[in-house]
């Protein structure tokens, strides 16, 4: 009988990752975003240990009751709203995820969003392909340089956008629950109302998380300037869509660049489609070949240290790994 360790795979793996996987453990391959506990027999899933899963995987207290011999989980995301750490950790789970390899690209993204929203890029093309061009110029739009960019986080990711948009001339602000030593020299640490006020462009870096769900929602929106942007390449629920619809229909703010929402995959019903001064993209922060790879090589990485007892480089709930919880 094997003694390799039992793990689920809820993800599609690269052929040499999934060798990689195989040399050390036993896999179980389970469609994407598919819950173990409907699909994965009570007999099989008493012997799993470890588990790779997307952001689709609700890693909730039954499916962690589900499968009891778990001691890993490892997200393929640097998010990990779709776990229930606190009970991961009660039944000493650990949970790992993909920081630092996608800092670059949802940094590039949230610049992005800043220049079609700006310079009116996506509304500049539909011009030039439908000919508007050959009756008249393009309408003035709007300079980044010299602008204020705000910062609503300054973690990993923000500090990437910090230092970008220095090359764009910006000055930038930002708000955390604390100042961060990192970011001197980057951004200036002001109180969070100041940030809103005083930004011309507000991007937000802040994971999702019980005390973050609506917490940019209309009196922060109302206290934006009427010529701001606002941007999300974080998580959706943490605007209050309702709130930010009204203050881009009412005009209270100039325009919204969205990577993330409330509600993902967004149906084309949603009032933000029909909205000119919003820009939107599909959940792409991360979504390139390069980083996609790092960032699967880095989950499949976390979960065969796991299962083979040496220290994961990425760990959400440490102590679980030092025995403290
Ligand atoms: C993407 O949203 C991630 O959390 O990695």
């Amino acid at each position: 009988m094997s003694q390799k360790p039992k793990v689920i795979a809820s993800v599609t793996l690269p052929p040499d990752l999934r060798e990689r996987l195989a040399a050390a453990c036993d896999i179980i391959e389970i469609p994407m975003g598919q819950r173990p506990d409907e699909v994965v027999s009570e007999e099989t899933r008493a012997q799993i240990t470890g588990m790779v899963c997307t952001m689709k995987t609700k890693v909730d207290a039954a499916l962690l009751a589900a499968l009891p011999a778990l001691t890993v989980s490892s997200n393929f995301a640097v998010g990990f709203d779709n776990v229930d750490v606190p009970a991961a950790t009660a039944r000493k789970v650990l949970i790992c995820n993909t920081p630092r390899v996608l800092d670059g690209a949802v940094a590039d993204i949230t610049i992005g969003l800043m220049l079609c929203l700006a310079r009116n890029l996506v509304a500049g093309d539909a011009f030039v392909r439908s000919g508007a061009w050959t009756k008249g110029p393009f309408p003035l739009a709007r300079d980044i340089r010299g602008k204020t960019l705000g910062l609503l986080g300054m973690g990993r990711i923000g500090r990437v956008v910090a230092r970008t948009a220095q090359a764009f001339d910006m000055k930038v602000i930002y708000h955390n629950r604390r100042e961060d030593p990192h970011a001197q020299g980057l951004a200036t640490y002001v109180a969070r109302d100041e940030l809103f006020k005083a930004s011309d462009v507000l991007s937000i870096h802040i994971p999702l998380a019980a005390e973050t769900r609506h917490s940019v929602g209309k009196r922060e929106l109302g206290l934006m300037k009427n010529s701001a942007y606002l941007i999300n390449t974080a998580r959706g629920p943490v605007v209050d869509e309702a709130a930010l619809i009204e203050a881009l229909r009412a005009g209270k703010i100039a325009g919204a660049g969205l990577d993330v929402m409330e509600q993902e995959p967004l149906p084309a019903s949603s009032p933000l489609c029909e909205l000119p001064n919003v820009v939107l993209q599909a959940h792409i922060g991360s979504a390139t070949h390069e980083t996609r790879r790092a960032m699967i090589e880095l989950a499949v990485a976390n979960l065969i240290d796991a299962v083979t007892g040496k220290q994961p480089e990425a760990m959400v709930n440490p102590e679980v790994w030092q025995g403290h919880a």
